[in-house]
């Protein structure tokens, strides 16, 4: 058969792919006979990894790997038939989940919300050996890395191994028409006649360096582009996704016109520096590209607990070049890029020229000018990425933030959060809830006594309330007597993810308390009238995390509301004076 201009256009994209969707009729059936069968709920990073393998991005895999295709990944890169592939993609499940499974029968593999996306015929039930694993695959077993963590804390015990057939692709709401399936991403090359395509991955915002990269890969290679950044999930702590896919579209015009394209890729990174950057290659070129860019610590997973990187900054780029002959992906390597002042340039570290300063800005330090509303230099990002990244990012005192009192039963938090929530109403500009403890137990935690538990899952509460309301851009203040240490860490741990957190710890001697005894409580719990009575007949863990400590003895509540909106000043929570 004569083959088409078409097919003739696609052959250099790559290999034929694997499509798991299954017609009406049979996804029909499989959901008919799913009744009787196990259903296993996906993890976040189960979903990403179903749906690439469902499109055909993890072409050649038809399921999670068996126990023989494992080890050989593991320990050779290769599939069992000698196929590269560095990354294990299987399916982790509990053990208990694993205990109702027998190999031979089929599971359901359902999303979130209940919907089942697929079928996986069991093959293999095995355990995987994880530390072996950690070794092999990202060369530590260091839970610092964010795979290893993954991995030792997060993952459950056993592997499902087994063929996949898929009903539906998972359904995407944000950015539908930027996400492209490989077949489509072809097709649409084909079309656009692009024959050579450099295709660039990215987990993060893009600055000025990213698109003089790109640019370069492009010129050199006489190739067109496929920005292609990871919107699954990558490491923690990154910018969110929405943040930065407006940062990529804002730039899109920043190359020549018809010659780049942009798609979102639903990768699950595993930050596996050497050979995630080998599996991206095969991802790219399942997705019609012919080149790709490795630059400095590709996929890099950051600093171990001392501080030294994981990986060398060009071991990505070592590795992927010993394959990338075999794979028929061409890698285009950068050195780590600078700016460079004198020459209002960008240049590979090792081709700057004596005498002359480079420039360069930590992805940390853009997060302080951000937060401080300091200037983001236009050498280093162009003003419509700046513009994003303020809007998700505002300066500290844009931002939400919880002040959270703890302390005795009558050492005077109430008094000081109400002198602190008046001092912040005169000043004006912001919302202020306070979480007083008495209100707290009338209209959230009504039915709740003091047990460990009760204290525990009213503390959450009053947590869960105050984050809300700091990612919402308020001010929380919360003044619970919140005696466990454990529970206060984890609301701070809560809280920050959102904006400012500030413990104060309102550090009233017992006996003061007694003596004052303004609602009579301790004579109370004295005479045993009411039990687990904190500082009584309960514990009160002093904290050893305060921003901030008030010794009521020798101040008075106004000094002490004084004393914590300077804290919140130093800290850039409060707005610059009007004007500036
Ligand atoms: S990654 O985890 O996806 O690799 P990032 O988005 O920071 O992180 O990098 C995307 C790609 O650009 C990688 O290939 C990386 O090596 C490269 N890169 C990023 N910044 C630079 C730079 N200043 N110089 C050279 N390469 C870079
Ligand atoms: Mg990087």
């Amino acid at each position: 058969m004569r083959p088409l201009p078409h097919d003739h256009l696609i052959e250099p994209h790559g290999g034929e792919l694997v499509d798991l969707l299954v017609d009406q009729s049979r996804a029909a059936e499989l959901k008919e006979a799913s009744r009787d069968w196990p259903s296993w709920d996906l993890t976040d990073r189960q979903v990403c990894d179903l749906e690439l393998l469902t499109n055909g991005a993890f072409s050649p895999l038809r399921g999670f790997l068996s126990r023989s295709d494992y080890e050989s990944v593991r320990d050779d890169m290769r599939l069992a038939d000698g196929t590269l592939w560095p990354m294990p993609v299987t399916l982790d499940v509990s053990a208990e989940f694993a205990g109702s499974v027998s190999e031979g029968d089929a599971i359901a593999l359902r999303d979130a919300e209940g919907v089942m996306l697929a079928v996986l015929h069991v093959d293999d039930i095995f355990e995987p050996d994880k530390e072996r694993e950690a070794e092999a695959v990202f060369g530590t077993a260091d839970p610092h890395h964010p795979g290893v963590g993954y991995l030792l804390n997060h993952a459950g015990p056993v592997n499902l191994g087994g063929r996949v057939e898929a009903l539906t692709l998972p359904v995407h709401y944000d950015f539908r028409t930027l996400r492209r399936t490989p077949t489509e991403l072809r097709a649409e090359f084909a079309r656009a006649g692009f024959r050579k395509v450099v295709a660039f991955q990215t987990r993060n915002p893009m600055h000025r360096a990213h698109v003089e990269l790109i640019l370069r890969a492009a010129k050199e290679h006489e190739a067109n582009v496929l920005v292609h950044p990871v919107v699954g999930m990558t490491k923690p702590g990154d910018v969110d996704h929405y943040t930065r896919v407006r940062c990529y579209q804002a730039v899109m015009d920043r190359y020549p016109r018809n010659t780049a394209a942009l798609a979102l890729l639903n990768l699950a990174m595993r930050m596996g520096g050497p050979r995630e950057a080998v599996w991206h290659a095969i991802i790219r070129k399942n997705h019609g590209c012919t080149h790709f860019i490795v630059g400095r610590d590709h996929a890099g997973p950051g600093a171990d607990g001392g501080g030294q990187p994981f990986y060398g900054p060009y071991d990505a780029q070592e590795l992927l070049q010993k394959y990338e002959g075999e794979l028929g992906v061409t890698m285009v390597p950068f050195r780590m890029l600078v700016y460079v002042e004198d020459l209002d340039e960008y240049m590979p570290e090792d081709e700057v020229p004596a005498a002359t300063r480079p420039l360069s800005i930590s992805g940390t330090e853009l997060r302080d000018r951000l937060a401080t509303g300091r200037e983001i230099p236009e050498w280093f990002t162009y003003p419509e990425v700046a513009k994003e990244l303020r809007r998700s990012y505002p300066p500290r005192h844009q931002q939400g933030y919880t002040v959270f009192f703890t302390g005795l039963s009558g050492s005077g938090k109430s008094t000081i959060a109400n002198a602190l929530l008046s001092k912040l109403l005169e000043i004006g500009g912001r919302r202020v809830t306070l979480l007083a403890g008495d209100l707290v137990r009338k209209h959230l935690s009504s039915e709740l006594g003091f047990s460990r538990e009760h204290r525990d899952l009213n503390i959450s509460r009053i947590g869960y309330v105050a984050s809300e309301i700091t990612k919402n851009g308020g001010i929380a203040i919360c003044a619970p007597i919140a005696p466990y240490d454990t529970t206060r860490k984890a609301i701070r741990k809560m809280v920050e993810a959102a904006g400012g957190f500030m413990l104060v710890f309102v550090d009233t001697p017992l006996e003061v308390c007694e003596e004052r005894d303004r609602k009579g409580l301790y004579a109370k719990a004295r005479a045993g009238i009411i039990k687990e009575f904190t500082g009584i007949s309960d514990p009160y863990e002093v904290p050893d995390d305060a921003d901030h400590v008030v010794d009521t003895t020798d101040e008075s509540p106004e000094e002490a509301a004084q004393e914590i909106l300077l804290h919140l000043e130093r800290q850039g929570y409060l707005a610059p004076p009007s004007g500036v």
